[in-house]
This record gives C-alpha cells, structure tokens and sequence, in this order.
C-alpha cells in the first residue's frame, strides 16, 4: 500500500526448470498491448504468453515475468486512479491495469544461453515485441536469497510476525504475541503500517478482555488478521477474500499457526451472518465506504442496539478519516479512536467496554 511505488508487476514465473544457485539467461522484451502472436494465433499479451509458452516451453524456458509498469504513466493515462491502486487494496479485476497498458516489459527466464539466443532469434520478426537485450543472472538460489530478504518483523502493541519458515510456535499472549506468515501470499506480511495498526488494535481488544469469540477479516490478503485474531483466541474466524487466488495460501498460514480448524475462508460474506466480536477491515476508503452498511451491520450489539464489539478499519490517508469516521459513526453511533503510523490511520470503533486505545476520539 505504499505510495510513491514506481513500478508494478503480475509475475507468472515458474523455476521448475532451475537448479539453486546456477546462472540463468534473461530475455527482456517490450511488448505491446496488440502484440500479434505469430501464426495467426492471436492479438495481445495473454495470448502471446501463451504462445512463448507453447513455442518456447520446450526450449528452456524456466519462466517469465510480465509487466513492469510505471504507475505514474499509469495514473496519467487514467488507468488507475492513483498508485495507491498498487498496493492490491483493489478487486483483482481493478487491479489488473498492466494488461491495460499499450506498452510493457517482459523477461523471460531461460537455463542456458543457446536457448535464450535461439528464442531471441524467433522473436526478432514478431509484431509488436521489441526484443530489449539478453543478459546473465548469477548465482545463488533465488530462493535463499528471497528468503534471506525477510525477517522477524517487530509489531509494536502486537508482538512479532515470523516468516512462515522460521521454527517456533505461535504465541497467543495479547501483550506479546508472536504468529507465521509466509510472505509473498497475498498483500499482509505484517510490514506494512496499516496492517501494524490492524493488529495492534486486535492485541489491544483481546489485551482489555474484550469479548473475542467470533471475527471477521474482510479482505484478507494473506489471512494475516484473522490468524491473528484465532491466535489470540477467537473460536471462529470468516476471512473473506475476493481473490480466489490466494485462498489457498490464507489456508496454509492458517495451518502454519494452528489455526486451521478455526479459519474459513470465502470469497464474499457468508450467507447468514451471525454478529461477530471483532470486524476487521484494511481496504482503500472507497472499498471501506461501498461495504459499510454490511461492515457496521455484522458487528455484535447488545441488547439496546448498542455495540458490544470492536470494529476496526485500515488502509485509510489522513484525507480519509473524516469521510469514513462519518459514515460509520452514523452506523455504529460513537466515536472512532484514531491510531496513526508513518502516512497511514487506523479507526477502531469499540464498545465502551472493550479496547479503546484512549487515542484522539474523531465524530
Ligand atoms: C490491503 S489488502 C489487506 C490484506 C491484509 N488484511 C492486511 O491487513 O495486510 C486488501 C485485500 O482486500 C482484498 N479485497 C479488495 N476488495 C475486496 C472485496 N470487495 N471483498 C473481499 N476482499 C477484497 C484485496 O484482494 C486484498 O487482498
């Protein structure tokens, strides 16, 4: 989610075909948005990794990334609204800007260099893809070195998020918890400043005693807050995820923290909604505002139609808070507690029972 991104990506890279630690010959490619496939086989670039696939597959291929993008030439052309779009807090299909572009790169993975030259050579008279350069990449497994790339990341107010392939258990202590993701599963590494807000606030509802048998992670990424919130003893957890192609991966985090059993995972919100304790939402504000009746609406309230749980909102800039605090201050009634890192604001709205951070109250 961070702005001043510059460069987006959608990678279909495989390695199967590589062995750690050998060098690989990358092809780089500018190809156009009405790339013809040769041989008739069609016009555009999904069809033409198709073909690469299908022509080159056999020849050495090991993988191919596709679709580096500037943003900033993206949100001039108006493809996007902004490069805050980047940060995935989109529906995929929003999101999907690079196959919009008339024009981006793309670098095809080769094991040896003849392979590379003799693609390079059957490229040269395709319409619409400028072969850019071949070079060497050495060495070392990418894996060890991706790996190498992340560590423990402290979350103040939390506890610490482990990469997924550190030893050790989950810890379920409010003031001190500890949890596995695997990064590179959807957005939720725990490095990102709305997530720390998210989770901070979790810890601080679970920390007060408040109530914590039922949640709801809508827009779950990597599962990252709704393990969170089985972690810290939630019974039962919906993550809902629009994008099926990380559903899987929120499957194995939950897994990874003992959690699995309690987790369920769904593409959009379960038929009969039962009032949850804690509803956790960090998504864009416009995504927040378009869900908010159904956001307000699932959260626990007692008998007098007060509320009796906790709802959490992220992924907000400064200019959103006064909007979106409105919205839900009309449908949830009391006011919001501002949390703040770096760029980013965080409302939790709470019964006056449970986890109020004491920060700035904002109506
Ligand atoms: C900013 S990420 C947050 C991920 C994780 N919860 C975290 O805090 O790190 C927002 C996620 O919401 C998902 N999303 C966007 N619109 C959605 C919708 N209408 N329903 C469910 N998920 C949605 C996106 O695919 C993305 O994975």
């Amino acid at each position: 989610m961070g702005r001043g991104v510059t460069n987006g990506m959608e990678s279909t890279r495989i390695d199967e075909h590589r062995d750690a630690g050998s060098d690989t010959w990358v092809l780089d490619l500018a190809v156009a948005a009405d790339v013809v496939v040769p041989g008739g086989c069609g016009i555009g670039r999904d069809a033409f990794v198709e073909w690469l696939w299908g022509t080159l597959g056999e020849c050495g291929l090991a993988g191919i990334f596709e679709g580096a993008v500037d943003v900033e030439a993206a949100a001039a052309t108006g493809l996007i609204d902004s490069p805050r779009v980047l940060d995935a807090a989109e529906s995929p299909s929003d999101r999907d800007w690079v196959a919009a572009m008339a024009a981006a790169t793309m670098s095809c993975w080769f094991a040896d260099e003849p392979s590379a030259r003799g693609a390079a050579a059957r490229l040269v008279d395709v319409t619409g893809c400028d072969v850019l350069g071949l070079r060497r990449e050495c060495g070392a497994s990418d894996d060890a070195a991706w790996k190498g790339s992340f560590a423990a990341i402290a979350v103040p107010g939390f506890g610490t998020v482990h990469p997924a392939w550190e030893d050790g258990e989950p810890r379920t202590s409010a003031r001190d918890a500890a949890i596995f993701i695997e990064p590179g599963a959807g957005f939720g590494t725990g490095l990102h400043e709305t997530t720390q807000l998210c989770l901070a606030a979790i810890a601080a509802w679970a920390g007060q005693g408040g109530r914590l048998d039922r949640a709801v992670d809508f827009g779950s990424g990597s599962g990252i807050l709704g393990i969170a919130a089985a972690v810290l003893g939630a019974a039962r957890v919906d993550s809902i995820e629009i994008d099926p192609r990380v559903h899987d991966a929120i499957r194995a985090n939950a897994a990874r923290n003992g959690v699995a059993d309690r987790l369920v995972v769904t593409g959009g919100w379960p038929l009969h909604v039962q009032p949850y304790d804690l509803v956790v939402a960090n998504i864009v504000s416009d995504v927040l505002l378009r869900h908010a009746e159904r956001l307000a609406a699932a959260v626990r309230r007692d008998p007098a139609g007060e509320l009796a749980g906790v709802v959490v909102l992220s992924g907000l800039l400064d200019d959103d808070v006064s909007r979106v605090a409105r919205v839900f201050t009309g449908l949830l009634g009391g006011a919001a507690a501002v949390t703040q890192r770096g760029d980013w604001r965080c409302l939790t709205f709470a019964a006056s029972s449970g986890a109020n951070h004491g920060e700035t109250p904002c109506r």
